[in-house]
């Protein structure tokens, strides 16, 4: 197995249980926990997709800067960020400080990486889907969508992948 195929099992692995989905544009800076998302090779690349609602900070900013970057924690020390990243809007607060994150620059994309021992992905857009109710199974959107606020699915290109100490 290659290492990047590696990588993808563990992200895998540790996204049900949490990573920080970094987004940058400006200067703004935001990052929000995540806990769904896919890996594949679509259109002759590796990709990251992810899945972000209509009502969060994160989508504006990701709109605008069409890249992020993930961060896959391999231990419990990131457990209290994720859970604040998990609840509170960058709209209101700024999280990072908040919990004493420390960012350090991507090897490719202009968002920076929430640094911890884990692994990092930094990925470009390259398509994105919004969901619609019409296109949805009702029993989905029953589950999950009873308040509207569908989610943007991002296709994006993984253009660096790396663990981190
Ligand atoms: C474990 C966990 C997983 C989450 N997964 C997602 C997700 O995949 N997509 C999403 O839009 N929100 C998800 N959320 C909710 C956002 O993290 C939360 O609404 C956050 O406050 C949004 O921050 P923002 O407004 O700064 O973007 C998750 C929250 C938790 C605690």
């Amino acid at each position: 197995m290659t290492k990047y195929s590696e990588h993808i099992k563990k992200a895998a692995e540790i996204l049900p249980k949490g990573a920080f989905l970094t987004t940058k544009h400006n200067d703004k800076i935001n990052t929000m926990t995540i806990g769904w998302g896919t890996f594949g090779f679509q259109w002759g690349v590796p990709t990251a997709e992810v899945m972000v609602r209509e009502s969060r900070f994160t989508k504006k900013l990701i709109d605008g800067s069409m890249e992020f970057t993930l961060t896959f924690p391999y231990d419990e020390s990131m457990k209290a960020a994720l859970s604040y990243c998990g609840q509170k809007s960058g709209r209101d607060c700024d999280k990072i400080a908040d919990m004493g994150l420390l960012m350090v620059d991507a090897k490719e994309t202009n968002t920076p990486v929430v640094a911890c021992k884990g692994l990092a992905l930094e990925c470009k857009i390259i398509a994105k889907t919004e969901m619609t109710a019409e296109l949805t199974d009702s029993s989905v959107l029953e589950k999950w969508y009873k308040n509207g606020d569908l989610h943007t699915i991002y296709y994006s290109k993984v253009v660096a992948c790396y663990e981190m100490d």
